[in-house]
């Protein structure tokens, strides 16, 4: 989707250069030759039926929104991204939005279809469950495609009028083009795993565990983490471009903040502001979506939360165990079970002396965990099969296809170092758990080559 939009925003800047050129001729070539580009770029099928190149610099997309985030003209809405999405019978194409609640008015889907400009069709209003209090709220908007029209992109329009072409439309690109055409065998899918991070914000720069978590990840199996960036700290910036540029984690921009007054809070009567914890439930969804037609499965949980098998050297593994003994669920509940950061493992084997410099915790030094108090609510989080969700929430899912299960905690469950969530409890009354150090002899040298690339390895001690 990125190349896509990166390819038309190069080609429409071409667009603006082109009409500096004074050479009638050479600007009418140039035309047809960049819409032709377009149109492969967009729609590689439909070259046969080329319409008039005027009218494709005129109609659409004139302007793709190359933003993670679009102010829905005329509306306090903004808009995310779109999504085929033919699993309900009646629409098409699933608009992800963050919407003001007390604000929802009726709004008109209008399509690119292979360059030209679609009839409006009217957009049904889905406003997500949870919401927290908050006066904005996830909300989709389900379209159906006008007949005879090979989409490319879509746009909301508050008048329900196929003649008016304002000239700026921020034409969202449809994802998801395969969806429900025919079911792609699960084991030709680009990734098995991908790992969904909602929201960075502030100057989070907690570095060793990030490196820590992003290759124990790999060690058990994921293969793609979808991180969504408001910002980041300076050295936790460095450690990712990294990753980025290795194809392992994809940062997706949300500058949320520039939009809406975003909550550190998750609770709207506590903690005020526009929408909760940096738009944290846009994201989630979002990330599902995206990861539809590449990712077998899609972990849905925070950064400084590792699901990890109990029994199973990787997720691969866990999930070839588990989905023949479930065939029809495609939501796994995992329990999260923290471990205190303030209680320190004693022989102090992994206080290794090149991490000194780093920031960060080192959760191989965190062994005690809680015994969750199953006498209250016990959060999850979840390993979720992408094509059976419709919503999500952080906890739960609030819309799906199949069952759910929530797997017992022998089996798996969330390694989460962090502050205790049981603070009364001592350190007697916690239990050992050293998963983590079966995998130590791996994942030391991987977090030091990854830390070393940043150039924040100390040189100091053994590196
Ligand atoms: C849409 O694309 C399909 C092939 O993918 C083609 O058969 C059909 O004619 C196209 N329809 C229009 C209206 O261009
Ligand atoms: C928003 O809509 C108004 C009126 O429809 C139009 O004049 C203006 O150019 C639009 N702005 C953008 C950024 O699309
Ligand atoms: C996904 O899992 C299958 C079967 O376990 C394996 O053959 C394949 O290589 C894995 N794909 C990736 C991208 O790791
Ligand atoms: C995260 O976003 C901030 C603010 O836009 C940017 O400065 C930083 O480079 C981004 N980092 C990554 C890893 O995307």
């Amino acid at each position: 989707m990125f190349g896509l939009r990166l390819a038309l925003r190069v080609v429409c800047s071409w667009m603006d250069k082109a009409k500096e050129i004074k050479g009638k001729l050479f600007f009418l070539f140039l035309t047809a030759f960049v819409f032709l580009l377009c149109l492969a770029a967009s729609t590689p099928r439909t070259l046969g039926s080329v319409p008039q190149p005027r009218q494709a610099s005129d109609a659409c997309p004139s302007r793709t929104s190359s933003q993670t985030i679009t102010p829905l003209n005329g509306t306090k809405h903004l808009l995310v991204s779109a999504y085929m999405d033919r699993r309900e019978a009646g629409s098409d194409v699933r608009i992800i939005g963050i919407f003001k609640r007390d604000s929802i008015q009726p709004l008109h889907c209008v399509f690119c279809c292979a360059g030209q400009l679609s009839t409006t069709t009217p957009g049904t209003i889905l406003q997500h469950s949870d919401h927290f209090g908050f006066p904005y709220a996830t909300t989709d908007v389900m379209c159906r495609i006008p007949q005879n029209c090979n989409a490319t992109h879509v746009d909301l329009l508050t008048q329900p009028s196929s003649s008016a072409r304002p000239p700026h439309r921020s034409w969202l690109p449809i994802g998801n083009h395969k969806t429900n055409e025919k079911e792609e065998e699960p084991e030709k899918l680009r990734f098995n795993f991908t790992v969904c991070i909602s929201n960075l914000f502030g100057g989070y720069n907690n570095v060793l565990q990030f490196a820590q978590t992003l290759e124990m990840y790999r060690l058990l199996g994921v293969n793609r983490v979808v991180i969504y960036n408001t910002s980041c700290g300076p050295d936790l910036d460095r450690l990712l471009q990294g990753y980025i540029q290795e194809g392992f984690v994809e940062a997706v921009p949300w500058p949320i903040d520039r939009h809406l007054n975003p909550s550190r809070g998750w609770l709207f009567s506590q903690s005020g502001g526009d929408v909760h914890y940096f738009g944290q439930l846009t994201t989630l969804n979002e990330c599902v979506y995206r990861s539809m037609e590449r990712s077998r499965y899609v972990l849905l949980n925070d950064i400084d939360e590792i699901i990890t098998p109990y029994r199973h050297d990787t997720l691969n593994a866990l999930m070839d165990a588990l989905q023949p003994q479930q065939p029809n669920t495609g939501v796994f509940l995992i329990e999260n079970h923290i471990f205190p950061k303030k209680h320190f493992e004693p022989s102090g084997r992994f206080h290794l002396p090149q991490w000194n410099g780093v920031p960060g915790v080192n959760i191989l030094e965190h062994i005690y965990r809680e015994e969750p108090d199953r006498a209250s609510y016990h959060p999850h989080k979840m390993i979720v099969q992408p094509r059976m969700v419709v919503w999500t929430s952080v906890h739960e899912v609030l819309k799906n296809y199949g069952q759910r299960f929530k797997v017992p905690m022998d089996v798996c469950r969330i390694v989460h170092v962090r502050n205790p969530l049981r603070g009364s409890l001592t350190l007697e009354q916690l239990k050992e758990d050293k998963r983590l150090w079966d995998f130590q002899e791996k994942l030391i040298p991987r977090v030091d080559q990854a830390l070393r690339r940043a150039g924040l390895l100390s040189t100091e001690g053994r590196s």
